[in-house]
């Protein structure tokens, strides 16, 4: 099947994650969120033309049932393109949890070895639009990103808006955006939806700065590929045991202290879709309604930079598995949805 075709059918997978789990907003329950989004996603993948691979997944396969790192997923006919994956079933799990703006179902593919095989640690992240390439930069400070993206747009660093998780880790760095007086955004989680929010020009948002996790960087940078937008990170190691698992992932060759480029996290022929989850600056949450639901969707390539919102509207009538109790059975009789 085509690149172009594929990328239509990988939005079914966000779009069934998304629907499974937004039935839990505000439940106050991150692991019942969670563990809807995988398993709904996890049958969604036995529809794809593709034998796919896990490369960024939701851990190792000792600590997750599904969805782990390495784990196969799609149909794996003769004829299916070997393609490896970077998923989060549910990015802002306690988003979803507390129904707060800003979840999101995410997958991005490319052809093997086009990801980079993050381990599940930090990363120091810096991120902005398709004007900041070449100008803000991961070893620079937030002084001298910020003042460099003003000049080259030609704006007041006070005219700007930084994005950054907040976290007391993130102190000293947002006492330095305050000290150089450009705005900030804080946000509780979900620093995909915050990176793509940079080349977003509605978004009221500048540059991202601040330390997430390093898969969601390789699915920030997956993102920013299609969108022409600038992304750098390095890996942060708070623990001894955090470099060993690195250099079990990345080999004991890998330099763990390299500043990654956008090309080192995510590059090749991509292809990106999310579904809102819980709404955010950028794509509506899951609606229901009487006997349905409606979505949004955003899919991307990288080689045609075609960006796609899709509104789509899902009739339980015909998709009785939509619904939770629907699910869980169609999980017990197995089978594509
Ligand atoms: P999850 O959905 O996996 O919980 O991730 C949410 C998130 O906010 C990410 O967007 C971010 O990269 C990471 O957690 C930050 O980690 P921490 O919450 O440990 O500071």
């Amino acid at each position: 099947m085509e690149d172009r075709n594929l990328a239509l059918e990988l939005v079914r997978v966000t779009e069934a994650a998304a629907i499974t789990c937004a039935r839990s907003m505000g439940q106050g329950n991150p692991t019942l969120s969670d563990q809807l989004a995988v398993n709904a996603m996890r049958i969604a993948f036995d529809n794809l033309h593709i034998t796919g691979t896990v490369v960024i997944g939701e851990g190792e396969r000792d600590e997750a049932p599904m969805l782990f790192i390495g784990e196969r997923v799609g149909r794996q006919r003769r004829h299916d393109p070997p393609m490896d994956i970077a998923l989060d079933p549910l990015e802002g799990t306690n988003l979803c949890a507390y129904g707060r703006p800003g979840a999101l179902s995410v997958i991005a593919m490319a052809p093997k070895g086009c990801f980079l095989n993050a381990p599940d640690v930090y990363m120091q992240k810096v991120a902005a639009g398709p004007d900041s390439r070449g100008v803000i930069s991961v070893e620079k400070t937030a002084t001298e990103n910020l003042e460099a993206l003003a000049n080259v747009r030609g704006v007041d660093v006070e005219d700007l808006t930084a994005i950054v998780l907040d976290r007391p880790r993130h102190e000293e760095l947002i006492a330095e955006i305050r000290a150089r007086g450009a705005r900030i955004r804080l946000i509780e989680d979900g620093d995909v939806d915050a990176a793509i929010a940079t080349c977003k020009k509605d978004s009221g948002i500048d540059i991202l700065f601040g330390i997430g996790g390093a898969p969601e960087g390789v699915l920030a940078a997956a993102a920013l590929q299609c969108l022409g937008g600038e992304v750098q990170g390095r890996l942060v190691f708070y623990k001894e045991a955090e470099r060993e698992r690195a250099r079990k992932i990345m080999g004991d060759d890998a330099d763990l202290e390299a500043v990654l480029t956008r090309d080192d996290l995510a590059h090749g022929e991509i292809l990106f879709a999310a579904t809102g989850v819980t709404a955010g600056s950028m794509l509506h949450g899951v609606r229901f309604f009487a006997g349905g639901c409606e979505t949004e969707s955003l899919v991307m390539r990288s080689k045609s930079g075609t960006i796609r919102f899709i509104r789509a509207i899902h009739d339980f009538r015909r998709k009785p598995y939509y619904n939770l109790e629907g699910l869980l059975q169609k999980m017990e009789d197995g089978g594509p949805l």
